[in-house]
């Protein structure tokens, strides 16, 4: 991986403090660039909410705000809270997830959230009942878990016994019992089949079931209409680097056209995007405290893990990652480091869980400086179990380009 100049400087600035170096970098130009990106290819109708679980930080927040981003795509009444404070509007949040409290969807009716994607019949008649006792109704999506799954994305959400949705086969039973709800307004479908694709063919597969799906249900319900439709999110990155990024215009394109196929000009298509639009403006960067052979293998024990940076132990995978050199002084003259070999990257966690990397060739490492893991701007710390052990948390700092 290239370490980008800005974050390099950063570092090199930091390391001056004296201080152990255990910082998450955040630069936004990307997310703004690709928000910008989806505004200029995706066809009439479409609309892009940024789901903030990738990262509640201001800085994220600020970005989807300023670009303006259609909304935001919440899934906690904390969520709702920080989203709030970062001058989102209500109306502007789509509400989403399995396991809403009724405190959750008090405060979303209360306030006038936009849609509430309804995950379970329990869902839809706990919501009608919060929604008679304040008078009001409300507009909902219903989310489906459906027949269909996309086998080499990184997280599926759909297809198999899920607890996201009511299974497709259900909805013959689920569906006219929420149409006969009285406070609530049912617009259309969500459908979020899987997280981290690559493939825009299996996306545009996804859509095209939730549209044949759509033409069902409205031809068995008179008076139905499906006005909304929720991809949910899914555009995967490169964490392999395997030259493989996520094509937006060739799904652009496949939407587009399959929208005029369907003849579904005028309605809404929702897009809540986190990966894609978060992932490349984040950098882990944690120092190296420590080098040592165990049985023929380098260990190197980071100042932050799991505890800090979960998404590679939790996937199975290795981020991209460089190192920033500091030329730190060895303390005794055998100290070890690492030329030109595989190894092991850790945590100070007392568990054996707890790897940021494994069989990683670096070309040159010591006590001291600093390693770097990219498209850490998704899922980073908002995964992470920040908890355990009680370390302090990372610092979250915001670089811009013009400090280098
Ligand atoms: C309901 C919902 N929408 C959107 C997203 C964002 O997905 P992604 O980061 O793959 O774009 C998620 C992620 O888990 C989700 O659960």
């Amino acid at each position: 991986m290239i370490i980008p100049s800005v974050i390099e400087h950063s570092l090199r600035q930091q390391a001056k403090q004296g201080q152990t170096l255990n910082v998450y970098l955040y630069e936004m130009s990307r997310m703004r660039r690709k928000i910008n990106c989806l505004k200029r290819l995706m066809p009439a109708g479409v609309e892009v909410f940024y789901a903030m679980k990738a990262n509640p930080h201001p800085a994220f927040l600020a970005a989807a705000i300023e670009e303006q981003v259609t909304g935001i795509e919440i899934a906690s009444l904390g969520e709702a809270n920080k989203a709030i404070k970062a001058g989102f509007h209500a109306e502007q949040m789509i509400y989403t997830g399995p396991g809403k409290s009724i405190e959750e969807l008090q405060w979303s009716v209360q306030h006038g959230v936009r849609t509430i994607h309804i995950e379970s019949l329990v869902e839809a008649y706990r919501l009608n009942q919060v929604c008679a006792d304040l008078g009001k109704k409300q507009d909902v999506l219903l989310r489906i878990n459906a027949n269909f799954d996309i086998h080499d994305a990184q997280t599926t959400f759909s297809g198999g016994s899920k607890k996201f949705g009511i299974d497709e086969e259900q909805l013959d039973v689920a569906l006219p019992q929420i149409l006969a709800l009285e406070h609530l307004n049912f617009h259309g479908l969500h459908v979020y089949a899987a997280s981290g694709v690559l493939n825009v063919d299996d996306l545009l597969h996804n859509c095209q079931l939730v549209f044949d799906l759509t033409q069902r249900i409205e031809q068995q319900y008179a008076g139905v209409q499906c006005d909304i439709i929720d991809f949910g999110g899914g555009f995967g990155v490169d964490y392999l680097e395997e030259n493989n990024d996520f094509d937006p215009e060739a799904y652009a394109i496949g939407l587009s056209k399959m929208i005029q196929d369907y003849g579904f000009e005028g309605r809404h298509f929702v897009l809540e995007l986190g990966r894609w639009l978060a992932a490349d403006c984040g950098w882990f960067c944690t120092e190296i405290i420590d080098i040592k052979t165990s049985r023929g293998k380098k260990q190197l024990v980071c100042a932050g893990g799991i505890n800090h940076f979960r998404r590679p132990a939790a996937l199975a995978i290795n981020h991209p990652m460089g190192i920033v050199s500091l030329g730190r002084d060895k303390l005794f003259a055998a100290q070890e480091s690492v030329r030109q070999e595989s190894v092991y990257f850790g945590g100070p966690l007392c568990t054996s869980a707890d790897k940021l990397a494994n069989d990683v060739f670096i070309e040159a490492a010591d006590v001291g400086d600093i390693a770097v893991f990219g498209l850490a701007g998704a899922y980073g710390l908002s995964m992470s179990n920040t908890g355990f052990l009680s370390h302090a948390l990372p610092q979250e700092i915001v670089v811009t380009k013009e400090e280098s």
